[in-house]
């Protein structure tokens, strides 16, 4: 377990030690079980979390906004929009100047070639822990989340197949943050790594080569498919869900164009059915229900997605206990 994290940024996963991610998921484990017993745990009392958005949340807010109340501390939403940014406040002012009010600040900026560099400046000019709260190339606070339902349902994740797929969605071109957190971090802990996807829609060389070398390290697999029914083969863990092909344009509707090609990469029954029995079903959520995934398979016996939604409350808890106390 390591006692060392205060002051420090998460702005994706892979740039924390592997002990540092277990001592997050073991806080995260106590912290749930406290609140579900009612202690109280009041680690962060008079603290302040500044939560600058600049896209839409149903999950993120609500975890974030309720999460440092439980730890005796406040949350201020602040939508990009309502500031002064359009109007010139840069990344190193934001980072300055909320370091100075706030003792931790986290961001969900996901604008594709954008968000990363953003909160990365941020985290350059502020004395406060800055927390990712989605970017274009990371998710890690629902990765965390995601890794403690595995561990909850499945137990030791090592040896254990997870399916990351690509499936077809309508609504918008979602980031590709969450493929990337999963191949990096599932790959760590000893995981076979299935990346399965048409080949429009392939992920940075950078994070598939770092994903083989995690699992290198730990005696896990890591794989490349481009179909989907093979990807789901005697799959413990499925994990399928929209993104666009950002690598092969960065026009969205062109992507929307493109993914139009794959409406049948569908979860449906017929699909679980080539998993696992026991197999888990794991949706970052929001999905686009009968296009992405069926009712039957969302909403069935093997679905995991509320579980997976709450440990986003649990996981960021502890990570605010660890880096902002
Ligand atoms: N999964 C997730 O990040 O949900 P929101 O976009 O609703 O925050």
């Amino acid at each position: 377990m390591q006692t060392n994290l205060r002051g420090r940024d998460l702005i994706t996963l892979q740039e924390w030690t592997k002990d540092e991610v277990d001592t997050a998921l073991e806080v995260a484990f106590q912290l749930k079980k406290e609140r579900a017993m009612g202690v109280p745990h009041s680690i962060l009392r008079d603290k302040a979390l500044a939560m600058l958005f600049f896209f839409s949340s149903t999950r993120t807010r609500a975890s974030f906004e309720t999460g440092i109340a439980q730890l005796g501390g406040h949350g201020a939403f602040i939508e990009s929009a309502t500031t002064q940014i359009s109007h010139g406040d840069t990344a190193k002012e934001i980072g300055e100047i909320y370091g100075r009010y706030f003792d931790g600040i986290a961001i969900r900026q996901c604008d594709w070639g954008v968000g990363n560099r953003y909160i990365r400046d941020v985290a350059a000019a502020s004395r406060v822990p800055v927390l990712n709260m989605q970017c274009d190339l990371f998710h890690p606070f629902q990765i965390g989340a995601d890794m403690m339902t595995i561990l909850e349902k499945k137990g030791n994740p090592k040896g254990l197949t997870i399916n990351v797929s690509y499936a077809y969605a309508s609504s918008y071109q979602k980031p590709i943050s969450v493929p990337i957190s999963l191949i990096l971090l599932m790959t760590r802990f000893g995981m076979n790594v299935r990346l399965t996807r048409p080949k429009e829609f392939y992920l940075p060389n950078e994070f598939t080569e770092q994903a083989k070398e995690n699992a290198r390290k730990s005696g896990g697999h890591f794989e490349e498919l481009d179909d989907f029914d093979a990807g789901m083969q005697g799959a413990d863990v499925v994990y399928a869900k929209s993104w666009g092909c950002l690598m092969t344009t960065s026009d969205l509707q062109e992507s929307a164009r493109i993914s139009k090609q794959y409406t049948n990469w569908i979860t449906d029954e017929r699909r679980m059915g080539m998993a696992k029995e026991d197999a888990i079903y794991m949706h970052c959520l929001p999905a686009d229900r009968n296009i992405e995934v069926t009712d039957g398979v969302v909403d069935g016996p093997n679905s995991v997605v509320y579980d997976e939604a709450e440990n986003r409350l649990h996981f960021q808890k502890a990570v605010m206990a660890l880096t902002m106390r």
